[in-house]
C-alpha cells in the first residue's frame, strides 16, 4: 500500500494576520457591523461546528449523509474521477462515504482536502491517508483566493458539501463558481451539496439550538478577536440571535449587544462602541431552491448532469461539469 501525505500551506501566518486585521477594521468600523464568518474557525469553532452537526434540531449533515449513504455509488460512476478534491473539507467524515464509492470503483488514487482551518485539515488528512492508502494532498487555503493550489493531477470530482455555499452572498457565490470553473477542466466534475428552502420554524431551530452549541460557536468568533488582536470582548455580553430574511432567503446569525458598550482591539489600536440592542452581522445561511441552483451554476459556466435528495426533500446534491 502506498501512502503520501503532503500539504500544501497556502495561508502564511503573516497573510492571515493582515486579513483578519483588514477584515475586523472594515467590519466593526461601517455602519452596519459585520464580520466574515471565515473567522469563527480556529480550532475551538471547528470543534464546535462539528458538535452543531450532531444536534437534533441541525438536520443539514444528516440529511446529506442520508443521500451519500444510498447514492455513493450512483455519484462515483457517473463522475469517473480518480481524485476526490472537498473544499472546505473540515472533519471529511461524510466524505469517507464518497472515499468508500471511490475506492470501490477501483479508480481512487488520491484525496485532496482544502481548508482554511489548518489542525482540522492535518488530522483528517493524516487519519485518511492512513485508513485508504492513497495519495492525500491537503491544502490549507482560502477557497475565496487559493483555487488554484489544487492540484491539477488526475480526473477530479470536486465536493463542495455541507451547504457551505450558503454562507456566500449571491455575488460571492457567482465569484466563486466561475472562479471554480477557471480551475477545472472539462473532464472534471462538480459536486455541490445545497440545503434547500423550507418552513421556518425547523430553520430557526437548527440555528438556535437548545442546548446552546451554536450560539457558541457564533460567540467564539469574539474570542478569536480576543486571542488575536488583543480584544476585551465579554462575550457574556453578547446575546446569539438568528433570524430568518424572508427577501433574501437565508438565515442571519447575528450578536446582540446586552447593553451599551465599548470594547478595545488592542493590536489594532481600535476603540469600538456598541449601542445597547445593536447587532453584530456573523454569518449569513441561503437557502436554495432546485431552479436556483441549476441556474447559479448555468450562468457560471457549468451545466447540471445529476442531481439527488433526501426522503424528507431537505438537501440537494448537485452533480455538474463544465460546459466549455
Ligand atoms: N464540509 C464539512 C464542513 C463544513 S463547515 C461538512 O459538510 O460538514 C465549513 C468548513 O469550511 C469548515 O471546515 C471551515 O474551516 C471551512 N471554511 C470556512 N471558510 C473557508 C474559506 N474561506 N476557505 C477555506 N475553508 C473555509
Ligand atoms: C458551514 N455552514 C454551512 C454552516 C451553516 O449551516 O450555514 C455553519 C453553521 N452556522 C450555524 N450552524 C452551522
Amino acid at each position: 500500500m502506498t501512502t503520501a501525505l503532503t500539504v500544501d500551506v497556502r495561508i502564511k501566518p503573516g497573510d492571515r494576520r493582515a486579513l483578519l486585521e483588514r477584515d475586523v477594521r472594515e467590519g466593526l468600523t461601517k455602519e452596519a457591523k459585520s464580520l466574515p464568518a471565515v473567522w469563527f474557525y480556529d480550532e475551538r469553532g471547528s470543534e464546535l461546528f462539528d458538535e452543531i452537526t450532531r444536534l437534533p434540531e441541525y438536520y443539514p449533515t444528516r440529511a446529506e449523509r442520508a443521500i451519500l449513504v444510498p447514492y455513493a455509488d450512483e455519484i462515483a460512476t457517473a463522475a469517473k474521477a480518480d481524485t476526490l478534491v472537498e473544499l472546505g473539507s473540515g472533519t471529511s467524515e461524510k466524505t469517507r462515504t464518497l472515499l468508500d464509492a471511490m475506492a470501490r470503483t477501483g479508480e481512487l488514487v488520491r484525496f485532496v482536502p482544502f481548508d482554511v482551518s489548518e489542525e482540522i485539515l492535518r488530522d483528517a488528512a493524516r487519519d485518511i491517508a492512513a485508513a485508504y492508502g492513497i495519495e492525500v494532498s491537503a491544502v490549507v487555503g482560502d477557497f475565496n483566493r487559493h483555487l488554484d493550489a489544487i492540484p491539477r493531477d488526475g480526473r477530479r470530482l470536486v465536493a463542495f458539501l455541507g451547504s457551505t455555499i450558503g454562507n456566500f452572498t449571491p455575488t460571492q457565490r457567482n465569484r466563486f463558481y466561475v472562479d471554480l470553473d477557471c480551475n477545472m477542466d472539462y473532464e472534471d466534475r462538480l459536486l455541490l451539496g445545497t440545503d434547500l428552502v423550507k418552513p421556518v420554524p425547523r430553520l430557526l431551530a437548527a440555528y438556535d439550538d437548545s442546548a446552546g452549541v451554536t450560539a457558541a460557536f457564533n460567540r467564539n468568533v469574539l474570542s478569536v478577536l480576543n486571542a488575536e488582536l488583543g480584544g476585551n470582548f465579554d462575550l457574556d455580553a453578547f446575546e446569539h440571535v438568528a433570524v430568518w430574511n424572508e427577501q433574501e432567503r437565508w438565515i442571519e446569525m447575528r450578536l446582540r449587544a446586552r447593553t451599551a458598550q465599548t470594547v478595545d482591539l488592542a493590536s489594532l489600536d481600535l476603540r469600538v462602541h456598541f449601542e445597547q440592542g445593536e447587532t453584530l452581522l456573523t454569518e449569513i445561511s441561503a437557502k436554495f431552491t432546485r431552479g436556483q441552483v441549476q441556474d447559479e451554476l448555468w450562468e457560471a459556466g457549468f451545466v447540471v448532469d445529476q442531481t439527488w435528495t433526501d426522503p424528507d426533500g431537505d438537501f440537494l446534491l448537485t452533480l455538474a461539469r463544465p460546459y466549455c
